[in-house]
This record gives structure tokens, C-alpha cells and sequence, in this order.
């Protein structure tokens, strides 16, 4: 636990941050709040007994916000912010129940997690990560005209499933690297994309079997988890790609780490887990998968907004006033 940042019990409102919160948001805080954090390493045990008498709390993708923390907190909480726009930690029906408001940060990281997706894009198709890990270790011995001879991305079919606000703006971005075609499987129509990047809604099965990028940018719900699973795989070109950014539970991972072994997928990128940090040692061992931490939101730039649009989104509850970026 932090001690730091335990300060004396007073009678300003408790704000407890499960793990950590930026500078950023931390000093808006702390400005009219009495705020306990529980440390990057906080857990579960020491969460439940910090949150005790908490007004608000502070949670992130690696905290289960479910009923048991709801009833450690006590009848006074009154809004949970996720620092994420992805919420699945959160036991939305839990917070009804408790009359708990759930706000999260959309928004602001949507340019870094598509740049993300992109960097992923680039680098499963041209084998970046192979062909740098071969060049340091020795290998590179003659310059090979066959030798990581991938997709090309320029010219190619842009298929994105879950056209919210960072698929779209993955799509903006990969348009600029000239796709030839960006097909997009959604629960709901979206014109002005259409008409912006002439981009047509398909369904999924199509957008598989059509695409040579896959990208996938859908929120994880029930109806989403494992969306992608050996059968969609299946529909996939040899020489097609596999991007998530999203969550790790909309695919099946190790029908995906079959496909690379197997060779009927090209490559994949992913940045995120079904049980983050662990990572299946089958994509461990996979051919061509480029594979992340979660930091598709990792720039200075947007995890400081997201720190402070947590903390507004506090405050202005804690006020009495409406939750700016509410959940539901
Ligand atoms: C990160 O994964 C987020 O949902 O913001």
C-alpha cells in the first residue's frame, strides 16, 4: 500500500484510488478530497479493506468491481470511476443495485489506442520484431530477397469490426496508408464513417473472409466474448492479419495461436489478454504474433486526460452534479 498518499482521516469525502491514479488527477483530488491509494501492487484483500467508508473509488481493467467491493465500501459510495473506456470489470448491475453511478474516460485515448493498432498493423505484417530480434542476434548474414516478405498494407482490404469512436479513428488513420477498401462489421449503421472513408458495413462472416487486416475494436460483453473464435478464424485469407486492441475475451486465443502454428493466418498483433498479465504460452510460441502489455493508451498525453477526466467525473458527482462520462 502507498503510504504516501494515506492521509489523516478528515471530514472531506474519501476518494480511494484501488491501485493508482496520475499526478494529474491525483492533485484535482486532493484538493477537496481526503484520497487513499492502494499502490500499483495492492491486493484484492488490501483493496476490500481500503475502500471501507470510500464515497468514490477509483478502479482500472485490473480491479473486479463486483458486489463483494461494493458492500466493503458501505451505503455511502456513490460513483465508481474507471480510468478505461472498456468497463467488463465492472459488475454494471451490481452498481444499479447499490445506486452506484459507473463513469468511464472515452474519448481521449482514442487517437493513442489507434495509433497503437496501427503500430501492431505495421508490425505483423512486415515482421518488424522478427527481422530486428534476427539482426541483433547475428542473423542477418546476406540481404534475402524472399527473406520476411509479408502483406503490403498499402493496397490492401481494411476489415473493422466495432466501429465506435477508436475504430473509426483506427480507420481514419489507415486510410491515410492507403487501404484500397475498409469494410465494418457493427451492431449499428454508421453513415457518416461511410461517407467520410467510404468504408460499407458487412457482416462479420464476410469482413473475415474478405479481409486481408482484421482489426478488432468491439467493447467486451456478453455477446462479444470469444466473437472471434476458431470458426470466424477459419474464414480468414493465409495471407491475413489479426489485430485486437480491445479486450483479450472477444477471441479465442488459442484457436488464434492454432492458426499462426498451422499457418492459415499470416500474422496477428495483439495487445490485450483474456487473464492479463498471463499470456497463453501457446501465442507465446506462435509464429508471427507481435504481442503487447496493454498500452494501447499509453501516451503522456492521453493517460494524463483520462487521469483528469476521472477525477472531474468525481468531483462533479461527489457535488452533487451529473457524472460527465457516465457508463449507462
Ligand atoms: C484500456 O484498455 C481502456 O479500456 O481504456
Amino acid at each position: 500500500m502507498d503510504e504516501s498518499l494515506q492521509a489523516v482521516s478528515d471530514d472531506r469525502p474519501l476518494v480511494v484510488i484501488a491501485r493508482v491514479l496520475l499526478d494529474s488527477g491525483l492533485a484535482l483530488l486532493s484538493e477537496r478530497c481526503e484520497v487513499r491509494s492502494g499502490g500499483l501492487h495492492a491486493t484484492r484483500a488490501q483493496i476490500l479493506s481500503l475502500v471501507r467508508g470510500a464515497a468514490a473509488i477509483v478502479s482500472d481493467a485490473s480491479v473486479s468491481v463486483d458486489a463483494e467491493l461494493l458492500a466493503s465500501c458501505g451505503p455511502q459510495l456513490q460513483i465508481v470511476a474507471n480510468f478505461a473506456v472498456g468497463y467488463d470489470n465492472v459488475d454494471l448491475g451490481a452498481c444499479a443495485g447499490a445506486g452506484v453511478l459507473v463513469t468511464n474516460t472515452p474519448g481521449v485515448l482514442s487517437s493513442a489506442t489507434a495509433e497503437l493498432a496501427v503500430a501492431l498493423t505495421l508490425a505483423a505484417a512486415r515482421g518488424i520484431f522478427d527481422a530486428a530480434a534476427d539482426l541483433r542476434a547475428g542473423r542477418w548474414r546476406h540481404w534475402d530477397p524472399s527473406a520476411y516478405a509479408g502483406p503490403q498494407v498499402a493496397g490492401s482490404v481494411l476489415g473493422v469490426v466495432g466501429m465506435g469512436r477508436i475504430g473509426t479513428e483506427y480507420a481514419r488513420m489507415m486510410k491515410g496508408l492507403a487501404v484500397r477498401q475498409i469494410l465494418y462489421a457493427s451492431r449499428s449503421a454508421k453513415p457518416e464513417v461511410e461517407r467520410e472513408l467510404q468504408a460499407s458495413q458487412v457482416e462479420l462472416a464476410e469482413l473475415m473472409s474478405a479481409a486481408d487486416i482484421v482489426s478488432l475494436h468491439t467493447p467486451a460483453t456478453a455477446e462479444t466474448h470469444q466473437l472471434i473464435d476458431a470458426q470466424m478464424l477459419s474464414l480468414m485469407k493465409p495471407s491475413a492479419i489479426l489485430i485486437n486492441t480491445s479486450r483479450g475475451s472477444v477471441l479465442d486465443e488459442l484457436a488464434l495461436a492454432a492458426a499462426l502454428s498451422e499457418g492459415r493466418i499470416w500474422g496477428a498483433g495483439l495487445d490485450v489478454f483474456e487473464r492479463e498479465p498471463s499470456v497463453p504460452d501457446e501465442l507465446l510460441s506462435a509464429p508471427r504474433a507481435v504481442l503487447l502489455p496493454h498500452i494501447g493508451s499509453a501516451t503522456a498525453r492521453a493517460r494524463n486526460e483520462m487521469a483528469v477526466l476521472v477525477a472531474r467525473n468525481v468531483l462533479s458527482v461527489l457535488d452533487g452534479g451529473e457524472a460527465l462520462t457516465p457508463v449507462c
